[in-house]
């Protein structure tokens, strides 16, 4: 698609980021200025690890940006939403069982520092879910059930169930309802 728009220098590669980089070994060490990401440290057993591996095609004062997801502060409403807080509570475990940081927002200044990265500034943004929101929490649960499940966290019926009260509840102009906040930080290699 990139080259159908005349985009030539854009290239992919796909990588375990944790694992064999070789595919890697092809470009430039230290010719990127930038080394980017958005919910993917949260997923890593050593996140500063597998910056400090990446940060090799970092150029010398090459920008690092990360956005992570953090569920620390949630949920955050004012009125009573218990089926939007039963899912939430359900993706919170989920996430856990899977082995993810729910709480990698909080942890982006150390990750980058045990990275031997130059951490700068972090800033947040809560992530709003019901009124106006482009994806209902019903239609994450949707996509998410198979992990649910598979998670023994819940059965397919009461999936079904809470999706229905997920509906009925949304139809409410009171439900306002933070789902995440997201966390951005950034530095630069020294
Ligand atoms: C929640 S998705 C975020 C996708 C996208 N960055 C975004 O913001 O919409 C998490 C992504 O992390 C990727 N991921 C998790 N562990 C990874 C690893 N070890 N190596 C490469 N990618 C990984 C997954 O493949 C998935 O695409």
């Amino acid at each position: 698609m990139t080259r159908e728009r005349g985009i030539e220098y854009v290239q992919f590669i796909f990588a375990d980021i944790t694992g064999d980089l070789s595919r890697l070994e092809g470009l430039q060490q230290e010719g990127f200025d930038i080394l980017a990401g958005r919910r993917v440290l949260m997923y890593l057993r050593d996140p500063a690890e597998v910056l400090r591996r990446l940060a090799r095609w970092l150029r010398p004062g090459g920008l690092v940006v990360f956005e992570e997801s953090d569920l620390t502060m949630v949920p955050g409403r004012t009125s009573s939403m218990a089926a939007h807080d039963q899912v939430m509570e359900w993706l919170r475990r989920m996430l856990t069982t899977e082995g993810a940081n729910t709480a990698m927002g909080f942890g982006l200044p150390t990750t980058f520092i045990k990275a031997g990265l130059r951490f700068e500034r972090i800033r947040a943004e809560a992530v709003i879910q019901g009124q106006g929101t482009q994806y209902p929490l019903a239609a994450l649960l949707k996509l998410m059930q198979v992990r649910v499940i598979s998670a023994g966290i819940a059965t397919q019926e009461e999936v079904n169930s809470l999706v229905a009260r997920l509906d009925a509840e949304s139809q409410d102009p009171a439900c306002v309802y933070v789902s995440d906040i997201s966390f951005c930080a950034w530095g630069q290699k020294p």
